[in-house]
């Protein structure tokens, strides 16, 4: 006989069937401006809505009476196998979505064999992650500052803590302009005002969250011990300018500097032309997120499943291609592994989760995810990842 669940997070993530549903709770769970910094994208969102139709636009062709019982939802990436393809986008501030955070998330990607990659500015230290989720394959996200010494240090720490590919953001020389944040007033990280103690009062269950867990309180709202990853004291109150302190003027030669100093796998997130792509491969990357940063940086930039076609084939088969931006479904993941990419990577499908209960809502996501991929993948009749082929789709 089953118990009925009287724990309301339970109970929520239980009923939540689909990613749409954990955003319901999301909503529900977490105040305003954090769900809108989370959920919103730049200005007139064009960019955010044209990827997940590029997703719905996309027909599935089966191919019946070729029965198959589990498929194999592994693929390799990098030579080595992951349970499925799918990775844990980098996410700045991932504590002020909900007090477990990016140690959170790592534990899921761990347990369910998968990739996570930590953000610049995370709110959690490479060496965290490193505890948290002993085991996992970490990546890195690197945005590069001014500061030459401080690259290198960030470069090393990760290398330490076992880090094993370096991610170079490429496409926020500035961060996109959020209509949404402007009007919440959200400043990053939250500072106490009136308005975010009104919210508190609101959503009791976020708050009291971080009240009785965090012993810093008050300045679990205003400080959420942001600041570059890994790095702390001082650099922290420079990064709060991040638009000061982030090299607004990356160039190729940033790359090679890279390219020397990080002695591991290298890809480069934000890429949206085979030109781009081919320079960055040519500049010593081992391969391209095609990105358009799930809409939150250049509106009006195409939807990453359209581009992502010509930049396999500018690529060719031996470079790594990992796509992102508006990823909600498991069929999601079968378009894009049809039109040439190795593995997607999902940003809000999990912090929806993360939002709407913790580990448990972020495990809920992947579990989701796993079962529409693996259910699809049956009735496309296909044994496993690798068996999807550019003919089991149509782009009307
Ligand atoms: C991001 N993204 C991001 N990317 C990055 O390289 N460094 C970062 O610090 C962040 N921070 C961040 C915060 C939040 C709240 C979101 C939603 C996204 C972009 C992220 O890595 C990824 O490209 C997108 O999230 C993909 O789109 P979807 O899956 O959110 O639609």
């Amino acid at each position: 006989l089953r118990r009925p669940t009287l724990n309301p997070v339970e109970r929520r993530l239980g009923a939540a069937l689909t990613i749409g549903d954990l955003r319901a709770v999301a909503v529900r769970t977490t105040p305003r401006a954090v769900f809108d910094y989370v959920d919103g994208a730049a200005d007139a969102e064009l960019t955010a809505r044209r990827s997940r139709a590029a997703f719905a636009a996309v027909e599935l062709v089966p191919e019946y009476l070729s029965p198959v019982d589990h498929p194999d939802l592994s693929t390799r990436l990098f030579g080595r196998e992951i349970a499925m393809p799918l990775i844990f986008a980098p996410t700045g501030y991932t504590r002020m979505m909900h007090h477990e955070g990016e140690a959170a998330v790592a534990r899921v990607a761990a347990r369910h064999g998968l990739p996570y990659a930590l953000s610049t500015v995370g709110t959690s230290t490479v060496e965290d992650v490193a505890a948290a989720a002993p085991g996992g394959e970490h990546w890195f996200q690197l945005y590069l500052t001014r500061n030459e010494r401080l690259n290198a240090e960030l470069l090393d720490r990760a290398l330490a803590a076992g880090f094993t590919t370096v991610v170079l953001t490429v496409d926020t020389p500035v961060a996109g302009r959020h209509p949404k944040d402007m009007r919440n007033g959200l400043t990053i990280p939250p500072s106490l005002t009136l308005r975010t103690l009104f919210g508190m009062a609101r959503y009791p269950s976020w708050a009291l969250n971080k009240l009785t867990t965090a012993p810093i309180t008050f300045a679990s709202l205003s400080g959420m011990g942001g600041g570059v990853s890994g790095v702390s004291g001082d650099t922290i109150d420079a990064v709060r300018v991040a638009d000061v302190v982030f090299e607004p003027t990356l160039s190729y030669e940033h790359l090679a500097w890279l390219r020397a100093h990080w002695p591991y796998r290298l890809l480069v997130k934000g890429v949206l032309s085979p030109r781009d792509a081919r320079r960055v491969v040519e500049g010593g990357a081992d391969g391209v997120i095609v990105s358009n940063h799930g809409g939150r940086q250049l509106d009006r930039t195409p939807a990453t499943l359209t581009v992502l076609p010509g930049i396999r084939e500018e690529l060719g088969p031996d470079a790594t291609v990992i796509l992102d931006s508006g990823v909600t479904h498991g069929q999601d993941i079968l378009a894009a592994r049809a039109l040439g990419a190795d593995a997607v990577m999902i940003g809000r499908a999990y912090l929806y989760g993360l939002m709407a209960g913790g580990e448990r809502g972020v495990e809920r996501a992947v579990t989701i995810l796993r079962e529409e991929y693996a259910r699809s993948l049956q009735l496309l009749g296909l044994k496993a990842s690798d068996a999807i082929a550019r003919h089991h789709l149509r782009m009307p």
